[in-house]
């Protein structure tokens, strides 16, 4: 099935080709088969199947959603309006949704998964990641697994979210180690660890991606969130596709980010949500790092999966570009998941690359009802989001 979109007054395609004005594109299979003026349309494209005519708006790749926790049930909004009133977060908080999400029951969790991936689709989010880490021990990790399985893109095993309350931290990990990992192994790609204090010790962490990598999936971590501390430096020692937070940075994270391809991924909800101060987005940029941003959907820190949010307020109060937001919100959530164009559009596993629209990516696209992006920051909080594609077919809008 082809399909021919006009009408696109800016196309963004994050990539060499540049942002085009005017532009055309065309999906064959779910596939972007060719992109560029309208007026240089290959002949291919007026056999399409179906043309459609966008009305002068402008697109981008979708967003790449590289870090959220979906799987939990309840909600902490008390804890939300305390710390609105001055109390600080902390990690044990996230001990409060566990008992929610234990007894939620596995058809419950795959409604919810399945309606927070419909709210991610309708503000263009077109690739997900999430993590299990709200059910902490082997049955609930395994559900959390199996659920999230069915919904997204990429799933993170966050066994080392905390020690469940009246647990032994060094039994605790043993567990997440063995039979933990075990029960969850076949349904998740990439394991995470939360290093921080309150959590876990660099020694447990190290232990927990070490297991991981052991049995082949990719790392990841939560690092820096509420002070300096080891989670950096440990990303890049275990080359973790990325380092996610990234609050409190030494000179020496700052260095080690930009030498390396750990992408520092940036939640700004979950800063705002924390009243920590903003992750320092510019400063890693400059610093030659490769940078991402997320939503961090999750009931303690970041109750909301918008990414248009967290990409007008890295533009507005992170002091990125447009152009450096949208590619960290795109192209940098993909590299943070191994999903990126290694070339001909193709990722490092072969399959149609996210967060890019050249011609063998994934068809994903986030159709704005704007002439251009830069309405995204300009007018912020307004709805943006016109449709959303996903491998070329419609599923918002
Ligand atoms: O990424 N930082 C650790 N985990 C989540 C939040 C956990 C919670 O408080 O529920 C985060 O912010």
């Amino acid at each position: 099935m082809s399909t021919f979109i006009t009408g696109i007054s800016e196309l963004r395609t994050v990539s060499e080709l540049g942002t085009i004005k005017n532009a055309a594109l065309l999906i064959d299979d779910g596939v972007i088969a060719w992109v560029g003026p309208a007026e240089e349309a290959p002949a291919a494209a007026t056999n399409a199947a179906e043309t459609v005519d966008i009305g002068g708006r402008a697109i981008l790749p979708g967003w790449v959603d590289s870090h959220s926790h979906m799987v939990f049930d309840g909600n902490r909004a008390e804890e939300f309006e305390a710390r609105m009133a001055g109390e600080s977060y902390a990690a044990g908080g996230i001990a409060v949704t566990m008992e929610a999400t234990r007894s939620a029951g596995e058809e419950r969790l795959d409604k919810l998964v399945e309606e927070r991936v419909a709210a991610g689709h309708a503000g263009g989010t077109t690739t997900f990641e999430t993590k299990t880490g709200y059910g902490l021990n082997i049955e609930s990790e395994a559900e959390a697994a199996r659920v999230a399985s069915q919904h997204v893109d990429e799933v993170t095993f966050l066994g080392a979210h905390l020690v469940p309350p009246g647990a032994d931290a060094d039994e605790y990990i043993e567990e997440v180690v063995g039979p933990m990992l075990d029960a969850v192994k076949d349904h998740v790609q990439w394991i995470d660890v939360f290093c921080e204090r309150g959590a876990f010790n660099e020694e447990q962490s190290r232990r927990v991606l070490e297991a991981g990598k052991k049995v082949g999936l990719g790392v990841r971590v939560h690092g820096n969130q509420l002070g300096e501390g080891p989670g950096v430096k440990l990303a890049v020692e275990m080359g973790a596709a990325s380092v996610d937070h990234v609050n409190y940075l030494s000179d020496e994270d700052f260095e080690l980010l930009a030498g390396s391809d750990t992408v520092a991924t940036l939640l700004p909800a979950c800063d705002l949500s924390t009243r920590e101060d903003l992750a320092p987005g510019r400063k890693l940029i400059d610093a030659g790092a490769t940078v991402a941003i997320a939503s961090n959907l999750n009931p303690g820190t970041s109750f909301t999966s918008s990414m248009n949010f967290c990409v007008t307020t890295a533009v507005l109060q992170q002091y990125l570009t447009l152009d450096e937001a949208i590619e960290a919100a795109t192209t940098g959530g993909a590299k943070a998941l191994r999903r990126h164009d290694v070339g001909d559009g193709k990722d490092p596993q072969g399959r149609p690359a996210k967060g890019t629209l050249v011609p063998g990516a994934a068809a994903d696209l986030h159709i704005l009802d704007a002439e251009n992006a830069i309405n995204l920051a300009y007018r912020p909080g307004m709805p943006i989001t016109w449709q959303t594609w996903v491998a070329g077919k419609k599923v918002y809008g």
